[in-house]
């Protein structure tokens, strides 16, 4: 049996943070008067803050000093800190509390490999952070998904190789960055979004011990891809 430790993303996999960056990125746009659509939100998903106000900027056609970037991106996560900390376990994603449990009974460790600078907070609102060996997000990286530094940092934390991690994402970004770091990526969402990955599941729920026993047997990545 090969040992294997398991990297999760956060927004999208743990909990759905999307819809908070939505309105708080909707409320920037209203201010700089263009319309900020739920489409466009889906550009910004595993996306740097940095990254998703230049793709914001494009949308809307509007050019910016640094100064004036600096104080949007302050301002912007002010106001998605108001959603934030009125966070609960409620929140966390159907099936994501099971399979940790699955995880735990199985004896297989697993970190947490996000983008965001908000994930520690993020966790202990939802009361999950003590049960991650680690956590790497966006404050640890220097450079973002699909860069696979935060999943290499993620696996040294597991104390395992890259080809013995398992990364359960949501973003195009995401899986790029895993495959690029030769781990197992796991979709999780539509399907023909994430084509990329090795395996596609459409949420949490529907990942079974079984599928994870079945990855600890498996010799290499990518064997059953067509
Ligand atoms: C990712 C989200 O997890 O974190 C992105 O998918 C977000 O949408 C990124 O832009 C950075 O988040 P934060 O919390 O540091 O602004
Ligand atoms: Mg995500």
């Amino acid at each position: 049996m090969k040992k294997i430790g398991v990297i999760f993303d956060l927004d999208g996999v743990i909990v759905d943070t999307a819809k908070y960056h939505f309105l708080a990125w909707k409320d920037l746009a209203d201010h700089l008067g263009f319309e900020f659509t739920e489409a466009h939100n889906e550009l910004l998903k595993g996306v740097s803050r940095v990254r998703s106000l230049e793709i914001l900027l494009d949308i809307g056609n509007v050019e910016l000093s640094e100064e004036k970037k600096q104080e949007f991106l302050i301002s912007k996560n002010e106001e998605y800190l108001k959603y934030i900390t009125e966070m609960g376990p409620e929140e966390i994603l159907p099936g994501a509390s099971e399979l940790l449990d699955a995880l735990d009974a199985l004896g297989i460790q697993y970190v947490l490999g996000s983008a965001s600078k908000n994930a520690p907070l993020i966790l202990k609102q939802v009361n999950l952070y003590e049960r991650f060996a680690g956590i790497v997000d966006g404050n640890s990286v220097s450079k973002a998904k699909p860069d696979p530094e935060v999943f290499l940092i993620g696996a040294k934390k597991l104390n395992l190789k890259p080809e013995q991690c398992i990364v359960f994402e949501d973003a195009i970004a995401g899986v790029e960055a895993a495959n690029t770091a030769n781990m197992i990526s796991i979709g999780i969402g539509d399907e023909k979004t994430l084509h990329e990955a090795d395996f596609n599941f459409k949420d949490l729920t529907e990942i079974s011990s079984s599928f994870i026993k079945e990855l600890t047997i498996r010799k290499e990545k990518k064997e059953q891809r067509i």
